[in-house]
């Protein structure tokens, strides 16, 4: 007994279709089974046998009716007649159960495979690992944030089938811009239409878990030849003292349900804040800030949309902090990453990380005859007796750029400011600068002790303290006279010391 098909199905159209078919098929089983024990690399399989070959596989099975219907056509004289099934014809039978099973088998899988396809294109390893170069900056500073095990889609794209899609078209163009080599270096911030932190952050953080006090302890060292150690110890007053008080006051009172501001940036970046609009929803009462030394022109009036202030406002680099190296030098030189003994390292260590170089090995470079040379020019004793301690050095400084400075896309702090403090980048100080005063006279204040109480600060071995819950005056580590109550700090800090 042979087995028989329609003769229209006896074509080479069809026959090809059916061989691509079933090579895409096996080749999927194949590449699945081994994604199955891969350890890294496998959104480039997932790519493969999930969106590449499911593709091959649909055209191979597209050949097939396709070669039958143009053999019919050649055949018959009424080609807009539909084909006449019988089953009780034995070529019609086995061409109706190899197409029955064949749609079922097809459907199964591409159920699973389009579950493949969500689960892989949601995958912080797809988001993070795929475009290698592009998202290598967001990609390492994320790991190295407190958001390390949070999946990126929490934060960029958030439930629901609308923004779902929203992202996925977004997504096509980035790979278009990718491909065609389109993408902005580095890449443009902030976000535009990032999902509102209402339906991101606050999924994890709410607004009515209130925070109270912070204490922060922060340690500088001076660009001295001692690389003298400053310390400064603040509480930070993140909400009411005490938390029953809920968010009436301190620096989480921003998202009290009851306060709605809003803002219009001058600049693309939001750096620049010229006009600031507080209304108490419960009361009504409405204040309108206007910054006096910069004010708005009329036509940043008339064009530019208002803001309303969310948690990324303040908390904009929640998982992708790009560090200076005024912040990131101090922190290795506290876990001794770079060695204090090393007379200068801190201004020399600062001044290395400066020129924008054009790649990752050309820095590393710099660093590392940078220092070697520096040390054997000016302290050649100290030079020759600690090789270990230069090395360390070195180490250190190489793999602190790496994590924070990125040449080939051109990412470093500058181009991605952080708004939580005041130091080396704007922040709070967009709005709290002195200058922001409403039709009443009331300005949005700059007192230092409305955000925090300095509790001690000076070097270990001459500190001040404060008496309990009382602020020191700030005392600024170097005599500047009273520059910093003048001028804003970013003034003369640029993340990189003056
Ligand atoms: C905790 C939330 C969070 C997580 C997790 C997160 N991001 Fe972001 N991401 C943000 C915020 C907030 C911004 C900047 C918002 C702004 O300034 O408009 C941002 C900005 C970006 C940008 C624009 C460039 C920039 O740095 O401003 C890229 C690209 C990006 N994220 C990629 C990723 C990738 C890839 C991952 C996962 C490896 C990820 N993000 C994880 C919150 C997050
Ligand atoms: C899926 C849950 C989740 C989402 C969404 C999320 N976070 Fe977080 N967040 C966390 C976890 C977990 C931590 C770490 C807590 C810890 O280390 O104790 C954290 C920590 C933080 C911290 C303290 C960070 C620090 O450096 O110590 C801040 C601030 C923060 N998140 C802000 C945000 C902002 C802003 C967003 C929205 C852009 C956001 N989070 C979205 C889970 C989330
Ligand atoms: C006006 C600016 C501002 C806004 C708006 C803001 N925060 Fe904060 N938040 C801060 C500052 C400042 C800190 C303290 C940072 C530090 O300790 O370095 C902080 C700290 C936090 C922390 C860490 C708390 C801890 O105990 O360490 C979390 C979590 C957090 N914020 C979440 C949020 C969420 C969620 C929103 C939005 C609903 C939000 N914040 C809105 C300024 C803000
Ligand atoms: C977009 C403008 C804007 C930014 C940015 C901003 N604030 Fe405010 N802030 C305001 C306004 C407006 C008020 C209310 C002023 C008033 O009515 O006196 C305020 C009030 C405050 C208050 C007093 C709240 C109370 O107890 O009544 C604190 C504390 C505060 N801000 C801290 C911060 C901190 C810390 C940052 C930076 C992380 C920051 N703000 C960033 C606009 C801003
Ligand atoms: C609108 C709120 C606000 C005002 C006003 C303010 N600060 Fe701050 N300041 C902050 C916040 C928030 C931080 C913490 C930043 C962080 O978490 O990194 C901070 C941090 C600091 C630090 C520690 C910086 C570091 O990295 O060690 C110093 C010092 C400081 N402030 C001094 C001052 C002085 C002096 C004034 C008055 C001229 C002032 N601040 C006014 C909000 C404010
Ligand atoms: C007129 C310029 C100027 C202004 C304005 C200024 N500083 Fe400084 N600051 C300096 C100089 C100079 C140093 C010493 C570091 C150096 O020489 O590189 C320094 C050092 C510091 C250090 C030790 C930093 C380190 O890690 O090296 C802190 C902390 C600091 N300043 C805080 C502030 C704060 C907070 C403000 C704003 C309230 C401020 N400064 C405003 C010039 C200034």
């Amino acid at each position: 007994m042979s087995f028989r098909l329609p003769h229209s199905a006896k074509n080479w159209l069809s026959f090809s279709g059916a061989v691509i078919a079933l090579l895409s098929l096996l080749l999927i089983i194949f590449f699945w089974l081994i994604s199955l024990n891969a350890q890294g690399g496998a959104s480039y399989l997932g790519i493969i046998s999930y969106i590449i070959l499911p593709g091959i596989l649909i055209f191979g099975l597209i050949l097939i009716p396709a070669g039958m219907l143009r053999t019919r056509k050649k055949r018959q004289s009424i080609p807009e007649r539909w084909p006449e099934i019988d089953l009780n014809v034995r070529s019609h039978r086995n061409a109706f159960f190899i197409f029955t099973t064949g749609t079922l088998l097809f459907v199964f899988l591409s159920a699973f495979g389009s579950y493949e396809v969500f689960h892989l294109s949601e995958s912080v390893e797809f988001c993070g690992t795929l475009c290698h170069t592009v998202m290598n900056p967001e990609y390492t500073a994320y790991q190295h944030s407190a958001h390390a095990r949070v999946a990126c889609v929490e934060c960029h794209v958030g439930s629901g089938a609308n923004w779902y899609v929203r992202s996925k078209l977004s997504g096509l163009y980035q790979i278009y811009s990718v491909t065609f080599n389109k993408f902005p270096r580095p890449i443009s911030t902030p976000v535009k239409n990032l999902r509102p932190a209402r339906e991101t952050c606050e999924r994890c953080h709410w607004p009515q878990k209130f925070y109270t006090y912070n204490q922060k302890n922060e340690i500088h060292f001076l660009p001295d030849k001692q690389n003298t150690t400053w310390k400064i110890d603040l509480t930070l007053k993140l909400g009411a003292r005490h938390s029953s008080q809920g968010l009436s006051e301190g620096i989480h009172w921003h998202i009290n349900p009851d306060v709605h501001i809003e803002y219009m940036a001058a600049d693309s970046t939001r750096q620049e804040i010229p006009w600031v609009r507080y209304t108490n929803i419960k009361t009504g009462e409405r204040h309108t800030f206007i910054d006096d030394e910069n004010p708005p022109d009329s036509l940043l009036k008339v064009n530019a949309k208002t803001r309303t202030m969310d948690c990324m406002d303040c908390h904009n680099r929640p998982s992708h902090d790009y560090r200076p190296p005024s912040f990131f030098v101090n922190s290795l030189l506290i876990t001794d990453s770079i060695p204090k003994a090393l007379p200068e390292i801190k201004s020399l260590a600062m001044e290395l990380c400066e020129p924008e170089y054009g790649t990752n090995d050309s820095a590393m470079q710099a660093m590392r005859s940078g220092i070697t040379s520096f040390y054997m020019q000016n302290y050649p004793v100290l030079a020759e007796k600690n090789v270990p301690l230069i090395k360390k050095a070195i180490r250190g400084l190489q793999t602190s750029y790496q994590q924070n400075i990125f040449p080939e896309m051109k990412v470093r702090w500058s181009a991605y400011p952080n708004n939580i403090g005041h130091l080396e980048f704007k922040g709070c100080f967009r709005c709290h600068n002195g200058n922001h005063v409403s039709s009443d006279g009331s300005v949005i204040t700059r007192k230092c002790t409305v955000c925090h109480l300095i509790n001690a600060q000076g070097t270990p071995d001459k500190m001040q303290l404060a008496s309990y819950g009382k602020s020191l005056k700030f005392k600024h580590p170097v005599d500047i006279d009273n520059e910093w109550e003048e001028s804003l700090c970013t003034e003369c800090h640029t993340g990189l010391n003056p």
